[in-house]
């Protein structure tokens, strides 16, 4: 994004929460960024912000190793609020007392409002909010020009500020949904006393994000390789629309796709989006390479690796090629630099990993700063199919590792039709799109059953369906007795050689989403 525009910058101390800080920030149409703690001061000038959040994190200020910042950042003329350890930092470098507290608070608590001129404009003074509280520390005298603004039955100091200073400190967690109101007061935060409008719309992401890539690949030719996923898609939609057909897009049929993948998705991207595809049928190649292999690990390898020739060949017949677009996310970018420091490798795109370095290529990732919502928003924004752009994650290896046992094409078929009933019922009965994922797996046994007067002895799939955020932790879901019922009937009565339905019920921790 380009300097001018109007930013609040997150400096993150190790918080669980500081994603969701820069999201509840961006949901209210104000681009923030997440930067370590320990940016250098002139690089935090350069950045301009309109105002600093400084995120909680689990340190004590008064440890050694403490993360902390330059005083200086305080007398910048920036608001600043600190929120968690970052509002007990405040008060530790300036000359307050942090101490620890016998009584770790971590939970709900009752915020009742001392004063109601900036932070809490919009509540009543004495009024009695519901906020989340997890500390151990907490500011037991604040630094000289600072007054407690809001309390609780356990912290006098829990909302602080020093108005002349634009200095603010609360000691709960607006960001989460434990604290309804935390919104209104990040927005009381961003736009009264900081002073930002809400303009960072995707609308206007798009615009200028169309600008910065015509800018940046003037004649040169971009690839992007297609995975059939959602920032892979939009992304490659979003550079066509700046630089049209000097943007190539691979999309590789690497035979552990979903029924009917490879076909919907090229057909969408060509005919609805008129997008330069180069569909590549290499599934043979892949079954070839992959027949046979038991190994989770190795079949992720052969799979990576494949993918990598078959792009190659296929970039190879295209002359010279400059970029290589990628749907990278910003939860990506920042998982690894943000409070390890800029010094942190980043991670990149597991299907594509390699790639440059190999082809010598620049990246183009438009996506970078971007979370998954707001890509989502792009793809709606750009004409993408709602069915497409909320569709279920897909792992890069696909079918190959829902399979437990070595791979081959009658397994796969097998798996691949169960599979697509699954989806076909989730979609009937309207829960599809409720759920993070639901897919089949095929497990590696035989068991007995009875069809007709014959006894059967034939395969199982396991029906995997969990709700999730983020694919971090996850919970199976409870569908419907009847659900289950159809999906089972018709696995066992179409797919040949299934002759069992099994409920995965476990949660993620300690089980995972797939089974390999
Ligand atoms: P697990 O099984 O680790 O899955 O609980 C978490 C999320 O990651 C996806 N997943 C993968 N995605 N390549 C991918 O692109 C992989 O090898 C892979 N393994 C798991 C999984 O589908 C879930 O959404």
């Amino acid at each position: 994004m380009s300097l001018e525009q109007e930013k609040i910058v997150i400096l993150d101390f190790g918080s669980q929460y500081t994603q969701l800080i820069a999201r509840r920030v961006r949901e209210s149409k104000v681009y923030s960024e997440i930067h370590p703690f320990n940016i250098s001061f002139e690089k935090l000038a350069g950045l301009n912000p309109r105002g600093i959040i400084l995120s909680g994190g689990p340190s004590n200020v008064y440890d050694e190793a403490a993360p902390i910042i330059e005083k200086r950042v305080f007398e910048m003329g920036i608001p600043i609020l600190g929120i968690c350890y970052g509002m007990q930092l405040t008060c530790h470098l300036l000359e307050g007392k942090v101490e620890p507290h016998n009584k770790r608070e971590y939970g709900k608590a009752d915020l009742v409002i001392d004063n109601n001129d900036d932070l809490f404009k919009g509540f009543s003074s004495g009024e009695a909010i519901q906020v989340w509280m997890s500390h151990g520390d907490r500011a037991a005298e604040l630094p000289s020009g600072f007054e407690a603004v809001a309390h609780s039955d356990n912290c006098p100091y829990a909302a602080v500020r020093n108005a002349a200073k634009g200095i603010y400190g609360v000691q709960f967690h607006p960001e989460v949904v434990h604290t309804p109101r935390g919104v209104q007061i990040l927005e009381n935060f961003i736009f009264n006393i900081c002073g930002c409008s809400p303009t960072w719309t995707m609308k206007s992401f798009i615009q200028q994000s169309i600008e910065e890539i015509r800018a940046r690949v003037g004649d040169r030719k971009v690839i992007c390789g297609c995975s059939g996923g959602v920032d892979s898609t939009v992304a490659a939609v979003l550079i066509d629309k700046a630089i049209g057909k000097q943007l190539t897009s691979i999309f590789v049929d690497n035979g552990v796709l979903r029924k009917n993948e490879f076909v919907s998705v090229s057909t969408m991207l060509k005919d609805a989006f008129h997008i330069n595809l180069v569909a590549v049928d290499a599934s043979q190649r892949f079954l070839k390479l992959l027949d046979g292999v038991e190994d989770p690990e190795k079949k992720r390898k052969i799979i990576g690796n494949e993918f990598i020739n078959v792009f190659d060949e296929e970039a190879g017949k295209l002359g010279t090629i400059d970029f290589l677009a990628q749907g990278t996310l910003y939860p990506d970018v920042i998982e690894s630099v943000s409070f390890k420091g800029p010094s942190a490798t980043i991670k990149s795109h597991h299907n594509v990993g390699g790639l440059p370095e190999k082809m010598n290529l620049e990246l183009l990732e438009p996506f970078r700063e971007l979370f998954k919502d707001e890509v989502r928003e792009i793809g709606k924004e750009l004409g993408i199919p709602d069915e497409f752009i909320h569709r279920q994650p897909f792992p890069g290896p696909g079918l190959a590792i829902r399979i437990l046992g070595p791979v081959n094409p009658v397994d796969l078929e097998l798996l691949r039709e169960s599979d697509a009933i699954i989806i076909e019922e989730f979609k009937a009965n309207d829960l599809y799109y409720k759920v993070w994922q639901s897919f089949a797996v095929l497990l590696p046994v035989k068991t007995v059953g009875v069809m007709g007067d014959e006894r059967t002895y034939e395969k199982v799939i396991a029906l995997r369906c969990v709700e999730s955020r983020d694919g971090m932790t996850a919970d199976w879901v409870n569908v419907p007795y009847d659900i289950l019922g159809k999906i089972s009937n018709r696995i066992i009565n179409e797919v040949k050689g299934v002759n069992r339905v099994v409920y995965d019920i476990s949660s993620k921790p300690p089980s995972t989403i797939e089974w390999e």
